[in-house]
């Protein structure tokens, strides 16, 4: 039985920082494991030009703990108005790296966000050009539309045709939840990449509904079905360049979790990689946990590789039951639980 695992250090293609005392009190737990983050923008105002970008950057930078070299990657909020020229400014910026579209109404902080993809036409049409990424939140807002069955309707709504519209545009496909969005990302080798958060390699609905309802279980996409969740494993564990690490991590104040109307979002970022590694051993597939973690997403952002490496032992630890959060409390995925893998 393998008792060390040493990485390439990994980088975290998917995270809400937050902004202020949040940001001061989350950032650490990112910076101790991973290089590098694709920082999503959906603060309140969300981050939608290269100036704010660039501004918000230097807040990531300044709430860093000690002498911490990690790398914010920023990212810009797409809406209805997004301009190509704004496009060309990310392009032309050193810290701009992709889009995000948050279809309006569909998760935290999306009101802004685009109403008809087919507004943004011209942004992604250049976008293309300049072989940025496109990152999904892929769920359609429909009321009629079963929560469960978001993502896969947004692929047949949404992405399909957008993917045949403008054919030259690469797309990650964030926090993919189910088979058939591994499916559609298969079918496209090459333009199409996928995240997937340690929540949804570790859980599936029985997690946030069974037994009690779980409010630090539930984050959107929605957890789902077993099914569901082996299909996210087989593909995180394949070795398929399309599949790397996004956490998604999400904090939100126990508050405003435990709530009549919780807040979507769990926080990973303390364990992030540990959580990980429980999801690979359990898969007996530690020895494809690097590609995942550290190789397929620099890859595809077209990004060196990190240079230097972190290990993990196999050591039991109990996840703290919370973590201080700008006066609040933070729940952490797995809390007070064990896992099997601790990074030194
Ligand atoms: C995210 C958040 O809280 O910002 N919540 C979540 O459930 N994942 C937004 C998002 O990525 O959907
Ligand atoms: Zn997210």
């Amino acid at each position: 039985m393998t008792d060390t695992l040493t990485l390439v250090r990994p980088d975290d293609w998917h995270l809400h920082l937050r902004d202020g005392e949040r940001l001061a009190a989350v950032v650490g737990h990112s910076a101790r494991q991973f290089a590098r983050a694709i920082v999503m923008p959906n603060l309140t105002p969300p981050v939608t030009t290269v100036a704010a970008a660039q501004r918000y950057r230097e807040r990531i930078l300044d709430a860093l703990p000690g002498d911490n070299d990690f790398g914010p990657l920023m990212t810009l909020y797409l809406t209805d108005e997004t301009s190509a020229q704004e496009i060309d400014r990310a392009a032309a910026s050193d810290h701009v790296y992709a889009c995000k579209l948050y279809p309006a109404g569909a998760t935290t902080n999306s009101d802004a966000g685009v109403t008809d993809i087919r507004r943004c036409d011209d942004a992604l049409a250049r976008m293309a050009e300049h072989g940025m990424p496109l990152l999904v939140h892929g769920e359609v807002t429909d009321d009629v539309v079963d929560i469960f069955e978001r993502e896969a309707q947004f692929i047949d709504r949404v992405l399909a045709p957008l993917c045949e519209r403008v054919p030259a545009l690469r797309v990650v496909f964030e926090h993919v939840t189910t088979k058939a969005a591994v499916q559609f990302v298969e079918s496209l080798p090459g333009r199409l990449a996928a995240t997937i958060t340690p929540q949804h390699l570790l859980l599936t609905r029985n997690d946030l509904l069974a037994g009690g309802l779980r409010p630090h279980h539930y984050c959107l996409p929605v957890l789902k079905t077993f099914e569901d969740r082996d299909a996210l494993i087989t593909a995180a564990t394949s070795g398929s360049a399309q599949f790397f690490l996004g956490t998604d991590s999400a904090p939100h104040a126990r508050h405003e979790k435990e709530s009549d109307c919780g807040c979507a979002g769990t926080y990973s970022a303390h364990a992030a990689i540990e959580l990980y590694a429980e999801a690979f051993d359990r898969a007996g597939a530690l020895d494809k946990l690097e590609g995942f973690a550290s190789l397929h997403g620099p890859g595809f952002y077209r990004l060196p590789v990190n240079r230097d490496t972190i290990t993990l032992t196999r050591q039991n630890w109990t996840v703290p039951a919370s973590f201080p959060f700008a006066g609040n409390e933070l729940v952490p995925l797995g809390a007070g639980t064990d896992l099997a893998w601790k990074m030194v």
